[in-house]
């Protein structure tokens, strides 16, 4: 350690809270601590607020209705387009030369898009998809790295009240099938190809892997050349180059579509307990509101700002806190394509003081990786433009979030560590930057308006200092409205835990464990359903293992997270070879491929450990949280409900070894 690193452990070791700067107090959005009052005492017209930030073309009558709870509507009546919101008003208000995306690609090129430029190829991409046969209502499959035809396709999809599904890049050819499948989508944008590492990716012919396991008839594919001569791929017949199709229509005019407020804006795929992704189903008044009015209170942003938030816009940070919240603002969003260690260390710091970026927005899992690389590469660059940071997708440990508060913020700028879900559609605990105080590695009290609480078993609040599980007791703006096409799944997943139908009680269940202290800050400890956290990614591990036993030669398979140092938790697999067949580096390959092929990189396996059996318990309930033990190197708890306790040894030897 070098001895700056151990003057930060001794200064701020001890540390437990910290003020926001009063020069960031200042100029915040919201720094009237009335605020959650306000919310309380008025919910839910509190919530016009939210509304308020958006332009609407018809009036809301209602801000809720909650007659067939828990299918909450919101701003019912109202109407509105999207992408009216994101780029037409501020052209309108004269804002035209804003710059609204500024993105970088891994090799360094630029391409600066200001609202003109946007609005004008959000319309000619609208009026290519409109003359393909895209109507209201159809989705739209978007299968696209971070380049700029991403956020311009999801616009044009908004601008026609046709909801976009975004499937992130990294993900197989069979999550790709898997989620056309289930949404019955007859269009896909994806691309020849896209950079990692300098490496040019093939990234078609996964599409092409993909296309073939759809089972409906797709009518067109567009396919975006992000790589020029660098890839050779040939186009079928329902396959057009987006740029010969954009070219037909320069300057054209698409009137945006007004949609109700109720309407689906987009589908977002996300993993559960079972193996099949849940379509989780977002609209256009509730979650635009949302997205625009936390990227207001919680993000601090203005329309004069530069922000980045470094997510991939596969995944929902990139759409809320990429796309729609910043942009609906104005303000300038800006995007990278790459991997933060290419080509150096500091490449995240090289972007930071170039555009002078004020807000950065991340996750700890990078933060950690940034704190084991260095502070030297930080260090190396003026990050003085920076005035708040963030962070989410999983728990930031302490000593995380002090090395990016001293070494990415100076300690000027404060954090917000914010928890929410694909399904929230929005930030829902956290400071207000401008008013609370921080404490590392608790993320808050819930936001105004919203009524999180922890509760035991039997849904009572437990006391301040206990753990317990959280649950969210009232509806808000940015809420999922049902999983797609399956409200009995909807019900079953979200609010059949604690909610009491009987009195009309709807209760949401986010499946994570927290604790609250005396302030009401909520820790959030994690996932209490088979779902893990890798990198801030969500991981079904039933998904993974319905992958592993699909390979030859397993028979049976569990999957647990276990403790990692810089990815949060990382996928460990315990398999049983089936009769025959020789455990070994070839199965084990053979495990992994699986893997990748039906899920993606992401879900790679960090360890594959063969044995003859599984510890279960007497009933045949495979004990989990002992693999996870194992996996983690935790000391390992009771055994003797097992049915086979001997086991444990043998496995815990094997992961030692290793
Ligand atoms: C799960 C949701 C929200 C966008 C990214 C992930 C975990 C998220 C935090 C946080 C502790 C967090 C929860 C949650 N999580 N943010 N600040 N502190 N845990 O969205 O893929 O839907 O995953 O991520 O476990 O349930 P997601």
């Amino acid at each position: 350690m070098t001895d700056e690193n151990v003057d930060l452990e001794v200064r701020l070791e001890e540390q437990e809270a910290f003020e926001p700067p009063e020069s960031f107090v200042e100029q915040a959005n919201v720094s009237d601590e009335g605020i959650y009052e306000e919310f309380e005492e008025n919910w839910p017209e509190c919530w016009e607020r939210a509304a308020d930030m958006l332009e609407w073309d018809e009036e809301y009558d209602d801000v809720l209705v909650d007659d067939d709870a828990p299918f909450y509507e919101w701003f019912t009546g109202g109407q509105l387009n999207a992408s009216a919101n994101c780029l037409d008003r501020h052209v309108e208000a004269g804002r035209g030369d804003n710059v609204a995306i500024e993105w970088e690609g891994e090799l360094g090129e630029t391409r600066t898009y200001t609202y003109d430029d946007l609005l004008e190829e959000v319309e000619e991409f609208a009026a290519t998809l409109r003359d393909l046969g895209v109507e209201e209502d159809d989705v739209v499959t978007l299968y696209l790295p971070m380049i700029p035809e991403l956020p311009i396709a999801m616009l044009a999809c908004a601008r026609l009240g046709a909801p976009h599904s975004v499937v992130f890049a990294g993900f197989s050819a069979d999550a790709l099938a898997t989620r056309m499948n289930s949404a019955d989508s007859e269009y896909l944008v994806t691309c020849d190809g896209y950079y990692r590492r300098g490496d040019a990716l093939d990234h078609i012919e996964k599409a092409n892997e993909g296309l073939a396991g759809v089972d409906h008839e797709v009518s067109d594919v567009v396919v975006v050349d992000r790589l020029g001569d660098e890839l050779e791929h040939s186009l079928s017949d329902n396959q057009h180059d987006y740029d010969d199709l954009v070219a037909e229509y320069a300057g054209a005019s698409v009137e945006p579509v007004s949609r109700d407020a109720e309407d689906m804006l987009f589908l977002m795929y996300t993993s559960g307990t079972t193996g099949k992704p849940k379509g989780v189903k977002h609209t256009t008044g509730g979650y635009l509101s949302y997205a625009a009015w936390t990227s207001h209170a919680v993000l601090d942003i203005e329309a004069d700002d530069t922000y980045w938030c470094s997510a991939d816009i596969g995944w929902i940070t990139g759409h809320s806190y990429i796309v729609y919240g910043p942009l609906a603002l104005g303000t300038t969003s800006v995007m990278y394509e790459g991997t933060p260690d290419y080509p150096e260390k500091d490449r995240m710091w090289e972007i930071v003081e170039k555009n002078d970026v004020d807000i950065f927005y991340t996750a700890p899992t990078a933060i950690r990786a940034f704190m084991k690389w260095g502070a030297e590469y930080p260090q190396e660059h003026d990050l003085s433009s920076l005035r708040l940071l963030g962070t989410v997708g999983e728990p930031i440990n302490p000593r995380a979030w002090k090395w990016y508060y001293k070494h990415i913020g100076n300690e000027e700028c404060p954090i917000v560590d914010t928890w929410w879900q694909t399904e929230t559609g929005g930030m829902m605990i956290t400071t207000l930057p401008g008013i609370g105080t921080m404490k590392p590695g608790s993320a808050g009290p819930p936001l105004p308006g919203i009524d999180g609480r922890i509760v035991d078993v039997d849904g009572n609040r437990v006391e301040s200092g206990n753990a317990g599980y959280l649950t969210v007791d009232q509806p808000w703006p940015g809420m999922l409205r049902t999983l797609y096409q399956n409200d009995d799944r909807f019900i079953e997943e979200y609010w059949s835990e604690y909610s009491d139908p009987d009195s009309d009680e709807w209760v949401y269940f986010p499946e994570d464990g927290a604790k609250i202290d005396d302030d009401g800050y909520i820790t959030v400890l994690g996932r209490v359903d088979d779902v893990i956290n890798v990198s801030g990614h969500r991981l079904g591990t039933m998904e993974i293992e319905s992958a592993i036993v699909g390979v030859e030669g397993v028979a049976e398979a569990a999957v647990v997270g276990g403790d990692h140092e810089v990815k949060g938790e990382a996928v460990y697999v315990y398999a049983i070879t089936e009769d025959g067949y020789e455990e070994g580096d070839e199965l084990e390959e053979r495990v992994v491929e699986g893997v990748l092929e039906s899920i993606g990189p992401i879900a790679k396996p960090e360890e594959v450990i063969f044995t003859p059996e599984l510890p279960k318990t007497r009933s045949g309930k495979i004990m989990r949280r002992l693999l996870e033990d194992i996996a983690s190197g935790n000391e390992l708890g009771n055994t003797s409900t097992l049915r086979n306790p001997e086991i444990v040894d043998d496995i815990a030897a094997q992961v030692d070894s290793d």
